[in-house]
């Protein structure tokens, strides 16, 4: 007896009770198992972007911003309000939390088809008086999970939730797995990670999930394992095969074909967005390889973090420079004000070469703004997909794989002495950059490049622009912009043979949720809808860029284009 009881306590040391007690087949089918298996839902052509909630137990009304809306009240405003502190640096308060996803509850949960959540559900204050636990950071992500199960999950909704740099502790660090994140998450996610994810979510807190079987795929990322501020891992380095960024860019490369083998097409979520900026440069090399290899399967990549919201390229002449440089995207300064400078740098890098541009060499990142009101204000993205049109079988139009591979030659070889380099002393021979040599998949006919089945045609985005409110009268979430046209929110006047192609007619947003000005269908005010763009493929992301860097500095476009990066909290140009 007592030697089983060391034995038992020998395996709990050393972390293998867990393994042993909680075996495959003693793990209880999760829900997203079930969705994964039920019949096929109603669509509704619509899914949920969430990101950087940051709830805070600790806030408190009427408080400083110094003390992280913790204590000391200020003599003088800006003090805390009951649903937060805008333009600030304090977390969510509770009943903002709470308020987001009732509100989630009772006017969403009935009109998308998928959510994707991409972390920070802990705070992530710096407040030396009450620093931030291991404890606390687990328990407001359970909190938030068994939420987002009431409201979605139940519903047969899947949740696809990312792990955030303040989900660990200290923030920014995750070791590599298996270790107690992941197993606490494999745990806290119970429901959101499907049973055929847990082992491979055991060693590294990714996974990914075909919110419609067979047909569409969300790969969700643990950006951790690529984020430049986690020293805790390599970063990628072609000769560390075990780093888990690699490890991890492996499992997401096997995703990829599979997915594509079967004629899915997928979405790529996380937290950090793929920036050179945030990666560790190796792993940028690799995301941005992938991404384009893949383009043809890969619809977007959504990601949250930065609390601002705006999109950027991935772009192929990354992969051309020797490193000294970056090829657009770079993403050189931290800070949130100089953003909207460097995004219209680039922009007009790509602006410049319009004439030789090859849409196989770009992909978008589109990074939504938080609930967190800090530094703006609470906002979500209800993103709308094309639900009919036929499916792209890759390769069956014949333009595949051979344009793809001559393109591949083009940016890997042409551009630079590639070969001199890669046999070179240097340090550039070890770079992924040398060893990426797989044709890639592209072509103008796949959802990521014209508007067909899973295409993404457009989001709404909602906020709350004025967070003055009390219980009783809380403040009100409202349309913030659109990307569409107005006139695509409602069915195309139709001569009176084709009155029919009204029933069966989407509605990219609900007109309930709507403000009254865009319910009417002869309303033509762009003051919701300011780009009009048709979808949300690369080229129509490409055409907005170039629109932006052509206009003017104080054109109406990019003041538009401004004020949704900064939400009134900026507004001189
Ligand atoms: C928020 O919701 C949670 C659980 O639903 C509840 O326990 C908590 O008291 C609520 N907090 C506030 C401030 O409303
Ligand atoms: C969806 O794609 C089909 C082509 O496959 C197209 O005819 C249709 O207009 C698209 N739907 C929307 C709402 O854009
Ligand atoms: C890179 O160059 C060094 C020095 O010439 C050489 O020893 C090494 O084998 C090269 N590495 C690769 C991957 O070619
Ligand atoms: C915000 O709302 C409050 C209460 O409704 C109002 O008093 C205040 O003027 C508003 N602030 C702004 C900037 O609109
Ligand atoms: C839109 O305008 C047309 C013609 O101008 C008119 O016949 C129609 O009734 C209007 N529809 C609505 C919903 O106002």
């Amino acid at each position: 007896m007592h030697h089983l009881r060391d034995i038992l306590l020998l395996l709990f040391v050393f972390g293998g009770l867990r393994d042993v007690l909680c075996a495959p087949s003693q793990v209880p089918l999760s829900v997203a198992d079930v969705a994964e298996a039920t019949k096929p839902r109603k669509l509704h052509g619509r899914f949920l972007h969430l990101t950087d909630v940051h709830p805070d137990p600790h806030y408190r009304e009427g408080m400083s911003e110094k003390s992280a809306c913790h204590r000391k009240k200020p003599k003088k405003k800006p003090r805390s309000g009951p649903f937060g502190y805008t333009y600030g640096d304090c977390d969510s308060p509770l009943l903002l939390t709470n308020y987001t996803l009732d509100h989630l509850e009772k006017k969403w949960a009935d009109e998308v088809d998928f959510v994707i959540w991409t972390g920070d559900s802990a705070r992530h204050d710096n407040d030396r008086k009450l620093p931030r636990t291991l404890k606390e950071i687990y328990a407001l992500n359970r909190a938030m999970a068994k939420r987002m199960e009431e409201i979605f999950t139940s519903r047969g909704i899947p949740v696809i939730p990312s792990i955030g740099n303040n989900d660990v502790w200290p923030h920014n660090i995750m070791m590599p797995g298996p270790n107690d994140v992941t197993s606490e998450f494999s745990s806290i996610w119970k429901s959101f990670v499907p049973f055929h994810s847990y082992q491979v979510f055991q060693r590294g807190a990714y996974y990914s999930v075909e919110v419609i079987p067979d047909q569409l795929a969300v790969i969700s990322l643990n950006t951790m394992y690529l984020f430049d501020s986690n020293s805790a891992v390599g970063g990628c380095e072609a000769k560390d095969p075990e780093d888990p960024g690699n490890l991890q860019l492996d499992w997401m490369e096997v995703q990829l074909q599979s997915f594509r083998s079967r004629g899915m097409q997928v979405w790529i979520s996380g937290h950090v967005p793929p920036s050179a900026r945030n990666f560790h440069s190796e792993c940028h090399l690799r995301y941005v390889e992938l991404s384009l290899r893949y383009q043809d399967t890969v619809l977007g990549h959504l990601f949250g973090h930065m609390n601002v919201d705006h999109f950027f390229f991935l772009d192929a002449r990354t992969l051309e420079s020797d490193g000294s440089m970056d090829g657009g995207s770079a993403h050189t300064s931290g800070k949130h004000k100089d953003l909207y400078a460097t995004l219209l740098k680039d922009f007009d890098h790509l602006y410049k070469t319009e004439k030789d541009l090859d849409y196989d060499g770009i992909a978008v990142v589109n990074v939504a703004p938080s609930v967190v009101p800090s530094p703006y204000l609470p906002s979500f993205r209800i993103i709308s997909y094309n639900i009919t049109g036929s499916r792209y079988v890759p390769g069956l139009l014949g333009d595949s794989d051979t344009g793809s591979g001559d393109n591949h030659q083009h940016y890997l070889g042409d551009f630079m002495d590639r070969e001199r380099l890669c046999q070179g002393s240097s340090s550039f021979n070890e770079s992924w950059r040398c060893r990426l040599n797989s044709p890639w998949h592209s072509s103008p006919h796949s959802p990521s490049r014209t508007n067909r089945l899973f295409t993404p045609l457009g989001y709404a985005q909602y906020y709350i622009p004025n967070l003055t409110g009390t219980e009783e009268h809380p403040p009100k979430w409202k349309l913030e912009y659109l990307t569409f046209a107005p006139q695509a929110l409602h069915p195309p006047a139709a001569a009176d043979e084709f009155e029919t192609q009204k029933d069966s007619f989407v509605y990219p947003i609900p007109l309930k949720r709507l403000p009254k000005k865009l319910r009417d269908a002869n309303m033509t005010s762009t003051k919701y809808a300011p780009y009009s763009l048709q979808d949300l493929t690369i080229p129509s992301w490409t055409a907005l860029a170039r629109s932006l860097a052509k206009a003017g500095k104080s054109s109406k476009l990019r003041r538009r284009f401004r004020s949704y990066m900064y939400m009134g909290a900026d507004e001189e140009l």
